[in-house]
């Protein structure tokens, strides 16, 4: 099997470094604050996360996670959330209880074939009230006085697309008011996220101390890929592992994705990792991804695509006017637009005043196209 994972999240001995910031976050939750982690996607924020939780339930603290990326209306997360919230109930009963307190929400539970106990809800009114979210945002409090409780959210930008009663200044005020209950917000669109922490006129202003995430440390990554390499015989040297780094501009998604294809592409018979063997699978998970790419591009406007070129050749002060005039790119106000669009897609980044490809095959493409 291949030692190299992308698909799902890094966990055991796939799981590599982030000791400190694992340590920094547990200790910051359990001693009572909360906490917004980011950065951009494939960074290895989720997998962060869940060694995170693994520590504190260690030291008897229930998490519950929830992503918001798989929610898709108000009602889907008041079921998933209170869907998490049972799960971590020790007393059920009690947990029943109080949400039949509740006045717009009914719990019920069926039985699966085997006679599992399967926990659900109706709702009596027909969409979510301000008054139900309410209450539902009570319970980790609640929940917690029997024992200390850290709700994750993942994704939490996207609390965004729940423009209903001011969402985020309602669980804003609830938080607040909470003593026992700790957060830990995570979010991968970072410019967003940034401006929901730290403008001072949004919600969740002050509201957590901030852990940005950056990509794993060089040696790290070295030696990770020289003993899985090692495990099938296969050896690398340092500068090969630097090379495939650089490749991949640090993102520890592709570098887990690029050391699979090269693992694939020498099993069973070969046994080094050369430059060409590193160049030539790199250029084939282009290759593989052409099609997809072409369409993503297609799909995009003439500014967006003008400006998307640009950003590989160059991403910084992509405002000033000599930017504009290099690229021929209309207007300062019209690149915001289309930056913004960029940046929603997840095509492109933001670190301070530098904008970047996300995908660096991606960026290979490009390039050549
Ligand atoms: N600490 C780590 N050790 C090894 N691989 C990692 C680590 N963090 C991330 N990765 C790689 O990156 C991929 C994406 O990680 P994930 O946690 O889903 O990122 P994010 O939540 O930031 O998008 C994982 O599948 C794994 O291949
Ligand atoms: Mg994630």
């Amino acid at each position: 099997m291949n030692p190299f994972n992308y698909v799902s999240i890094a966990q055991g001995d796939n799981f590599y470094d982030r000791k400190e910031e694992t340590k920094h976050i547990v200790s910051t939750l359990s001693g009572g604050n909360n906490v917004v982690m980011f950065a951009p996607r494939r960074y290895g924020k989720t997998s962060l996360v869940f060694k995170v939780m693994q520590e504190l339930e260690k030291q008897g603290i229930d998490c519950v996670y929830i992503d918001l990326m798989t929610i898709y209306s108000l009602e889907s997360f008041a079921e998933i959330y209170l869907n998490a919230l049972y799960k971590k109930q020790t007393a059920t009963d009690k947990f029943i209880q109080i949400l039949s307190s509740l006045k717009n929400i009914r719990p019920k539970i069926t039985f699966d074939e085997t006679g599992k106990p399967q926990f659900g809800i109706d709702f009596v009114e027909p969409k979510v009230s301000a008054s139900t979210l309410f209450d539902i945002f009570d319970l980790p409090e609640r929940m917690a006085q029997q024992k200390r409780l850290v709700v994750v959210m993942d994704e939490f930008q996207e609390i965004g697309k729940f423009h209903a009663y001011g969402i985020e200044a309602m669980l804003r005020s609830k938080i607040q008011q909470q003593h026992h209950a700790n957060y830990l917000f995570l979010g991968s669109k970072t410019h967003i996220i940034q401006e929901m922490f730290m403008a001072k006129n949004r919600p969740f202003y002050n509201s957590a101390i901030t852990i940005q995430i950056s990509t794993l440390p060089t040696q790290e990554t070295c030696d990770f890929l020289t003993e899985k390499y090692k495990q099938s015989g296969i050896t690398i040297s340092h500068e090969m592992c630097m090379r495939i780094i650089e490749k991949v501009d640090n993102v520890p998604y592709y570098i887990q994705l690029l050391a699979a294809e090269i693992w694939q592409h020498l099993m069973p018979d070969r046994h080094e990792v050369t430059s060409d063997v590193i160049d030539e699978c790199f250029m084939r998970v282009v290759n593989l991804k052409s099609d997809y790419y072409f369409e993503r591009f297609d799909r995009l406007s003439h500014l967006q695509k003008r400006l998307l070129k640009a950003i590989v050749e160059n991403g910084v002060n992509i405002y000033s006017a000599q930017y504009i005039n290099k690229y021929r790119l209309v207007s300062a106000s019209s690149i915001q637009k289309a930056a913004a669009t960029l940046l929603d897609e997840g095509l492109i980044d933001k670190t301070e005043n530098t904008y970047s490809v996300t995908d660096p095959f991606f960026k290979t493409y490009l390039q050549q196209h």
